[in-house]
């Protein structure tokens, strides 16, 4: 591969390259974490884990990744599950796509694998959900394959030791990271060893701020380090711009106190899973607009009236260049709608069901939709039945 090479950039020689591997491994053997997905070479275990640390921090995916092989041990069953199950299963771990793209990859290697995980790395690249990144991760762990790996962690610590400048979501910048990273592997077998050892490097020690550069096996072979770059290298990213949201939420409850929850359509944000009826209210500027507005388009959506109640909570959530603050109202319906909005129940586009509070557990909500049910049963709990 032709890659350019930026000023001042630090070349490895075998040698040095060498010595990486060395102290990195041995660092590794002494100080690397004892995770779950770590125990076996499994390939199965290992995608799991992957899929669900993309965006999710260690110690929130562990009791997430033990639940996960229990309800679904392996890949057959998970291709088996109805898809509610496995989204229930994923409740609470946010970008529910990667949980929909994990199923979807169960059924090819069922249907297209005989059952079996794929083990070379184009098929298992050619997975629904499985990037350059994950593909290199699940081959190497799993079949000790040289197959290198470029992520947020491993990144940062090669930027450092190439003392590469820029900003690493550039191509040439990416093209270099992927170079590095082939280069540091063996020719023969250790590239699983090797890539957790700098992927774990990567997270520990090497951090984005104030790196433990004092207990860094690497020190003495990074040029970093010896210009004193920490704080410059990787290139601190350009701030996001978000834009602010009002979202309204209503737990509508019905005369034999179910409450309304609607399936979130395929291309709405938690497309599948269930929802308490939501609806922008950005632009609304009045507590009396306020309540016109929801009444306005709940009617228009569901068919039927509600009375606005109080307020039960709010809550702020991020959802990509969004930063959305949700006011989740009580609703009653209104007792003359109750017939108009039990016939919309019955398809007018829209996935409906009405849930009693106590059932809410067993369906797979949206996150905010889980932060709801949750006051709503602490609201229970301290009132009583
Ligand atoms: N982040 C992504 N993959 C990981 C892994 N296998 N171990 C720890 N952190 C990770």
């Amino acid at each position: 591969m032709a890659v350019t090479t930026p000023a001042n950039m630090k070349h490895w020689d075998s040698q040095e390259l060498q010595q990486l591997r060395k102290r990195a491994k041995a660092w590794f053997l002494k100080k690397g974490r004892a995770l779950p997905w770590r125990e076996s070479n499994d390939p199965y275990r290992i995608w799991i884990s992957e899929i669900m640390l993309q965006q999710t921090q260690v110690v929130t995916v562990i009791p997430y990744f033990h639940r996960f092989l229990q309800a679904f041990p392996t890949v057959i069953a998970l291709a088996n599950a109805p898809e509610e199950q496995v989204l229930l299963h994923w409740s609470g771990l946010g970008y529910y796509r990667r949980a929909k793209q994990l199923h979807a990859a169960a059924k090819v290697i069922r249907d297209q694998h005989n059952g079996s995980f794929p083990t070379d790395f184009e098929s298992v690249l050619a997975l629904p959900g499985i990037g350059r990144y994950t593909a290199g991760a699940i081959c190497s762990f799993a079949y000790d394959a040289r197959t290198p790996i470029v992520e947020a962690n491993t990144q940062r610590l090669f930027a450092r030791l190439l003392r590469l400048k820029g900003q690493l979501a550039e191509k040439p910048i990416q093209d270099q990271l992927w170079f590095f990273a082939s280069s540091i592997l063996p020719e023969r077998s250790g590239s699983g060893a090797v890539n957790q050892a700098v992927m774990e490097l990567g997270s520990q020690i090497c951090t984005p701020k104030e790196p433990s550069c004092q207990e860094c096996p690497l020190r003495e072979l990074c040029p970093t380090f010896a210009n004193g770059e920490q704080a410059t290298i990787p290139s601190p990213k350009p701030p996001k711009v978000y834009e602010e949201k009002v979202e309204a939420a209503l737990v509508v409850q019905n005369e034999a106190t179910e409450l309304l929850l609607r399936r979130c359509q395929p291309g709405e944000r938690w497309a599948g899973l269930w929802d308490f009826p939501r609806f922008d209210v950005t632009t609304v500027k009045s507590a009396s607009q306020l309540e016109q507005s929801i009444s306005e388009q709940f009617e228009s959506r569901f068919g039927a009236s509600v009375c606005l109640q109080e307020e039960l909570l709010q809550l702020k959530h991020g959802v990509t260049r969004y930063r959305i603050t949700l006011r989740c109202f009580r609703a009653t319906l209104d007792v003359s709608t109750t017939q108009v909005s039990e016939a919309s129940n019955k398809g007018v586009g829209h996935d409906t069901q009405w849930c009693s509070a106590s059932n809410l557990k067993e369906i797979p909500l949206s996150s905010t939709g889980k932060q709801i049910s949750e006051h709503l049963r602490k609201l229970l709990d301290a009132n009583g039945p």
